[in-house]
């Protein structure tokens, strides 16, 4: 399974780097808005120096609506860097993208979907990752982690190769749940990946054994 952070918080994505097991990083407008990136420039920069920090697949999302312009800002991206995932939304003309891309041989993120269909839609215009938002779905009391067992049921009838990506990732149960349906990949916050380190046995078992160590020497 691949761990993917999701932010545009350069600090935190060093520090999952830090930790050895990092495979990628996703964004989209609302966490580059958040950390203060506006702005052309600014935010093409704030992608490349991304790249520069992990070793793995960057998305970086369009905000046209359109496929002219998908394709143009699409193509903008995926020439700043190698790593660079374009994310295209879930609409009519983001797939036709998705296929424009992907028949380049460009890898792609089809991103806000939530439903089954939809991600069928994106498997067939050969998207490198799909990202089912099982966090919001949860907020709408709709079972998230059900979609992604939908998906993966789906995607292996027909050995589609694209990967499941499962997105607004909350906590640390959300990514052990996606570990045991067979998500390909996983995206959440930097505590939904630290908080699986944490156990009061490991700590109080440390602690005996540096307390025994200090005793004899
Ligand atoms: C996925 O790529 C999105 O950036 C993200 O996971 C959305 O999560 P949220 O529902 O917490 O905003």
């Amino acid at each position: 399974m691949k761990f993917f952070i999701d932010t545009a918080n350069l600090e935190q994505i060093k520090e999952a780097q830090a930790l050895g097991i990092l495979d990628g990083v996703t964004t989209n407008p609302s966490l580059m808005a958040k950390e203060g990136i506006t702005g052309q420039d600014n935010i093409l920069q704030h992608y490349v120096d991304i790249c520069n920090i992990v070793d793995g697949d960057v998305s970086a999302e369009v905000i046209s609506t359109d496929f002219a312009g998908m394709i143009k800002e699409g193509e903008a991206l995926a020439a700043l860097h190698p790593q660079i995932v374009i994310k295209l939304p879930m609409i009519a003309d983001g797939v036709k993208a998705c296929k424009y891309f992907s028949d380049k041989g460009i890898k792609t993120n089809v991103t806000l979907v939530f439903s089954a269909g939809q991600a069928l839609l994106a498997a067939k215009a050969g998207a490198t990752y799909v990202s089912p938002f099982l966090g919001r779905l949860d907020d709408i009391s709709t079972d998230g982690l059900n979609l992604i067992s939908e998906i993966r049921l789906i995607y292996d009838n027909y050995a589609f190769e694209t990967q499941i990506l499962a997105a607004s990732i909350r906590h640390t149960m959300h990514v052990i749940d996606c570990a045991k349906l067979g998500s390909d990949v996983m995206t959440g916050p930097l505590s939904s990946i630290t908080g699986l380190l944490r156990h009061p046995l490991t700590d109080s078992g440390l602690a005996k054994f540096l307390e025994d160590y200090a005793k004899g020497n």
